[in-house]
């Protein structure tokens, strides 16, 4: 049978990544992150863009080296179209217009938060969610459920009317003097607290919606508080402070995944997005299909925070479909899914 290899491109936050997939199984995946923002509290845009210009030549041979694929064997070019920082977008779609233009290759354009789902339709060890699946999309940049149809049909049941989970993980980090990307390292030292130390209240919005900054503030004055009573507070209590930050909001995405189960009758439950790496919201899960009799679908570690593999399936379904970008296609900070 035929061998359609699709290279996936991924430019549109911090992260340069590009991929090489064989039929919609991962040949590379390779990430370059981007060290410069650390220290800043948070990705600056301007150093992004750079910096993506700087890796994705890079990137994308090593992608073609370890998939041991040459470049004329590529069947199309899939890459991010938005949303996202659109320095950081410009740099990847203009690289892929130019590489599929140069080898007369098929170019698919990709959403990025349908990528963040469709990750789970990479053939692995793991399951693919069977059609419809509700799907709780959550990263540094949105907080959706979606109601997944089939690969292409999406509808999105209920959004952050502010911050999304991973800002609410950020901030929090960047609150305790953590640095940045914080959600990660929180996960890390809530391992070893105790989740129920100290109470955060959780947001009061109706519906499938979700709210995060009244949580960010929360901790906040929290935390100022207890400072001036002990300045040694968080280092005494960072385990803690921790684990109880991480309940509260792992609370409240299960809160919402329960109405939407409730609404829509539908039982089959994924996750996707950087925030779907927390080992927490991955245990909760794991555990409904027990408590609730839900069937759980729970991305591979790799897949879940920004990578080019999830672009690159995507890329693959919609060859399958012959669904190709126009050459003058051009990138779109908001795009909706
Ligand atoms: O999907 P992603 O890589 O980029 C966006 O499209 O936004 O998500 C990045 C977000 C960051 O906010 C990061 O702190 C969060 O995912 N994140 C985590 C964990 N790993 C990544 N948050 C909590 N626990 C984790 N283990
Ligand atoms: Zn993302």
């Amino acid at each position: 049978s035929e061998q359609i290899y699709i290279l996936g491109i991924e430019s549109s936050c911090d992260d340069t990544s590009a991929s090489v997939i064989c039929n919609g199984k991962v040949l590379s995946n390779v990430i370059a992150n981007q060290e410069v923002h650390s220290k800043y509290g948070g990705v600056v845009p301007e150093l992004a863009s750079r910096a993506h210009q700087q890796n994705i030549v890079p990137v994308v041979q090593q992608a073609l080296v370890q998939a041991k694929v040459d470049k004329k064997q590529l069947s199309a070019i899939a890459f991010t179209k938005g949303p996202g920082l659109m320095g950081s977008l410009l740099v990847g779609t203009s690289f892929a217009k130019s590489l599929a233009m140069g080898l007369q290759i098929p170019l698919i354009d990709v959403n990025h938060m349908q990528a963040h789902i469709l990750a789970h339709f990479i053939e692995d060890d793991t399951k693919a969610p069977p059609f419809p699946f509700i799907c709780l999309t959550i990263s540094g940049g949105h907080t959706q459920i979606v109601k997944v149809t089939n690969h292409f049909k999406m509808e999105v049941l209920g959004e952050t009317i502010d911050d999304a989970v991973g800002e609410a993980f950020d901030k929090s980090a960047k609150i305790l003097g953590l640095p940045y990307p914080g959600g990660p390292l929180i996960d890390k030292y809530a391992k070893l607290g105790n989740p129920k130390a100290y109470p955060f209240t959780k947001p009061k919005v109706g519906d499938l919606q979700f709210s995060f900054s009244g949580l960010k503030t929360g901790v906040l004055y929290f935390i100022q508080k207890q400072l001036k009573l002990n300045p040694n507070f968080i280092k005494e209590n960072l385990n803690d402070i921790c684990a109880s930050i991480q309940y509260t909001i792992v609370e409240i995405l299960m809160d919402k995944l329960k109405n939407a189960v409730k609404q829509t009758n539908i039982k089959h439950i994924a996750i996707a997005g950087g925030v779907s790496a927390n080992s927490e919201i991955r245990n909760h899960l794991q555990l409904a299909e027990k408590h609730f009799g839900w069937s759980t679908y729970i991305p591979k570690f790799e897949y879940t925070t920004d990578n080019a593999a999830m672009i690159a399936i995507t890329g693959y379904l919609k060859y399958l479909n012959k669904t190709y970008a126009d050459n003058s296609v051009t990138a779109k900070a908001r795009l909706k899914v």
